[in-house]
């Protein structure tokens, strides 16, 4: 039986996918990292209360990065070049979601609109980070190796998802609605198709790591493209609803060490 739950065993079990699968995660966390270090640096003036929970964010995300090599040198391997296809952060750079790094290279401050993008494109991320840490707590949560690092990381990208929705919903009351709106269903649309694209090509990578036959590499693929075919329909709409949390500037105040990494 094909479940999210047996190809993550065996993901784990490997070596060389376990190196993969880390590899990958640990560099999508550091670009994450670099990335809301450079914004926090760039917050414009009008913005600057914003900055440290930008700072904190991107703090998270160097941590997450750490834990994922840390479970690497754990079992005694190093990390590997993430191949191109796989590299989340940078498909959606590349189509022009988010701040171009480019941008974020420039000393030049941000504005308003920059951080607008900013947030939205954080909002769809972390949903897709907060929804994907929630299915490996729910089946890898009491894991031996695994589970003490998946579950601070989920514990974080929720505080993460609950502070976009909170900074947003603070700029839709400032009379920014319809921009945050439009900007939010673009990034949503896009990302569920690089999504799409990178669950392919991991699985590919997967499949020939783990000599999976070619009738489970097809079910597979056919399971992510039905997945897409769902979220295009509609599913996209749960990236970009907005809720104030119940709890309160979730990132005020430093990161949370990771002492066992
Ligand atoms: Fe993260
Ligand atoms: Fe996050």
């Amino acid at each position: 039986m094909l479940s999210a739950r047996s190809l993550f065993q065996e993901i784990i079990d490997n070596d060389d996918s376990y190196q993969l699968f880390c590899s990958i995660a640990a560099s999508g966390e550091a670009q994450g990292g670099w990335e809301n270090a450079r914004i926090a640096a760039l917050v414009p003036e009008s913005m600057r209360d914003l900055a440290p929970k930008v700072t904190r964010h991107g703090a998270d995300e160097d941590k997450h990065g750490r834990i994922f090599n840390g479970l690497l040198k754990k079992r005694g391997l190093e990390p590997v070049a993430v191949p191109p296809g796989t590299d989340y952060t940078m498909l959606l750079e590349q189509r022009g979601i988010g701040l171009a790094h480019e941008k974020l290279r420039r000393d030049q401050p941000l504005t308003e609109e920059d951080v607008l993008v900013y947030l939205s494109h954080s909002r769809v991320t972390e949903q897709r980070a907060a929804d994907q840490m929630d299915m490996l707590v729910k089946y890898f949560g009491d894991h031996p190796e695994v589970g003490k690092a998946i579950r601070q990381i989920c514990g974080d990208e929720d505080n993460h998802l609950a502070y976009c929705h909170e900074e947003l919903l603070r700029l839709a009351y400032a009379g920014h609605g319809r921009a945050i709106q439009r900007t939010l269903r673009e990034c949503a649309l896009a990302e569920i198709a690089v999504y799409r694209d990178v669950s392919l090509a991991v699985m590919d990578h997967m499949g020939r790591i783990l000599r999976w036959p070619g009738a489970k590499r097809t079910a597979l693929a056919l399971g992510i493209r039905a997945m897409y075919a769902y979220e295009r329909a509609g599913g996209w709409r749960r990236m970009v609803q907005l809720r104030m949390p119940e709890r309160r500037d979730p990132l005020g105040g430093p990161a949370e060490p990771a002492p066992a990494y």
